[in-house]
């Protein structure tokens, strides 16, 4: 019985440590991906599609234009191409499935696929020491870009 209690409390313990995320937000390791999808919000918070707006454009957050064009953000210069035209993708996936591409892509697409995981610590071996165990988006940001996806409707 000792034995058990003390395997609770370690069990207690790394769970604590996990979640050294911001409060009400699940950490990456917890994100579950079934059917294609994430059910539900990352932080109980509604996302912002404003917010979510200016994280696709972000060099520095998203930088989802890099790889895809839209032409809601027609007043920003070099959309790539490498990825789809995003134009209409809230009618082509749910909500749940495009905060499963954006958590972790290659969960969604394949192990190949270019686009970056923006919600997961899976990001292969050979990640620079000072960005392991962190992700590219904060669960707010995920939540906000895909709430400014779920506006793209044709
Ligand atoms: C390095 C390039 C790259 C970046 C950066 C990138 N993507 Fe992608 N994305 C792709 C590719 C390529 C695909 C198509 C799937 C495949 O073949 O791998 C794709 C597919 C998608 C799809 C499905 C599109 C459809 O019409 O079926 C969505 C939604 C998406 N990306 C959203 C995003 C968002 C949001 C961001 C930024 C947070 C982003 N992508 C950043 C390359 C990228």
């Amino acid at each position: 019985m000792v034995f058990k209690t003390r395997t609770w409390l370690a069990t207690g313990v790394a769970i604590m440590a996990s979640s050294a995320v911001a409060f009400g937000e699940m950490a990456p390791g917890d994100v579950k991906i079934m059917d294609m999808k994430v059910s539900g919000s990352l932080t109980g918070v509604p996302g912002d599609p404003a917010e979510g707006r200016k994280v696709f454009a972000d060099r520095k957050l998203g930088n989802c234009l890099a790889c895809h064009a839209v032409s809601d953000q027609s007043d920003q210069q070099f959309h790539g191409e490498v990825g789809p035209e995003l134009d209409g993708v809230a009618d082509r996936w749910s909500v749940d499935e495009l905060r499963a591409i954006v958590v972790n892509s290659k969960a969604i697409f394949s192990e190949q696929t270019i686009m970056p995981g923006f919600y997961t610590l899976d990001v292969g071996i050979n990640v620079r020491k000072d960005l392991v165990g962190k992700t590219i988006l904060t669960a707010q940001q995920v939540e906000d870009v895909v709430a400014y996806l779920a506006t793209l409707k044709e």
